[in-house]
């Protein structure tokens, strides 16, 4: 099903195809995508796994009634899966209630980083949020992270590189914000894993 649609991008459910479990097990198997995202049972290390990755994603948001998800990043012309678009409500400190704060994120099979795709994903998903009369959504970025402090950054362009900021962004994007500072928080990169979860 069809969440967004961007000038070069479907957002939409991940399914069972095997299609899409194939690409969902190769991405999130990657070491290069799983060490950022501090997610228990990442990187996957068996294509089983990916059936039960998705069902994890469809019950986090099944009380969500479709504004809240992990959905696939389609390319409108080759049809390939890119990746993925999250948009979720963080979890408090007690790491389990979630909090009114709204997340976006972006994880991207690396043979198609360099194209924006996490830019113009993100900043659709966002922009829905914030249409939808969210003040603020938030982007979390593990310190290192240097490629998806660009893609935050590239929603700010003024903006300073850390810190609780008031982003400003382009288009629709009136007004998101950015927990980089969580890190700083939230002390240990181990602990703020366990805090995050995908
Ligand atoms: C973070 C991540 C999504 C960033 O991917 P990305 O492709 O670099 O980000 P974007 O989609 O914004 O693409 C920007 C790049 O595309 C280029 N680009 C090409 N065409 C473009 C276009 N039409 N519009 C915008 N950028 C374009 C930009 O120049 C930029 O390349 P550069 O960094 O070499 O200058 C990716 O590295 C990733 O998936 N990492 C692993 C998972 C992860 O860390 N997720 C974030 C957790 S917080």
């Amino acid at each position: 099903m069809t969440v967004l649609t961007t000038q070069r991008l479907v957002l939409r459910e991940w399914t069972e195809d095997p299609a899409d479990l194939a690409r969902l097990f190769d991405i999130y198997s990657r070491p290069e995508v799983a060490r950022w995202l501090g997610a228990p049972g990442l990187p996957l290390t068996d294509p089983a796994q990916a059936v039960d990755r998705l069902a994890i994603w469809r019950e986090r948001h099944a009380g969500h009634g479709g504004r809240y998800g992990i959905w696939a990043i389609e390319v409108r012309d080759t049809g390939v899966v890119v990746g993925s678009v999250l948009l979720q409500p963080l979890p408090g400190r007690d790491e389990g209630t979630l909090t009114e704060d709204i997340e976006v994120g972006w994880h991207l099979h690396p043979d198609s980083w360099g194209h924006g795709y996490a830019t113009e994903a993100g900043g659709a998903a966002a922009a829905r949020e914030l249409a939808a009369g969210t003040r603020e959504v938030y982007a979390v970025v593990a310190p290192g992270n240097e490629a998806s402090m660009a893609v935050a950054r590239r929603h700010d362009p003024c903006g300073p590189p850390l810190g609780l900021v008031r982003r400003r962004v382009p288009g629709d994007l009136r007004a998101a914000r950015s927990l980089l500072t969580r890190p700083t928080t939230r002390p240990a990169p181990a602990v703020r894993s366990a805090w995050r979860s995908w």
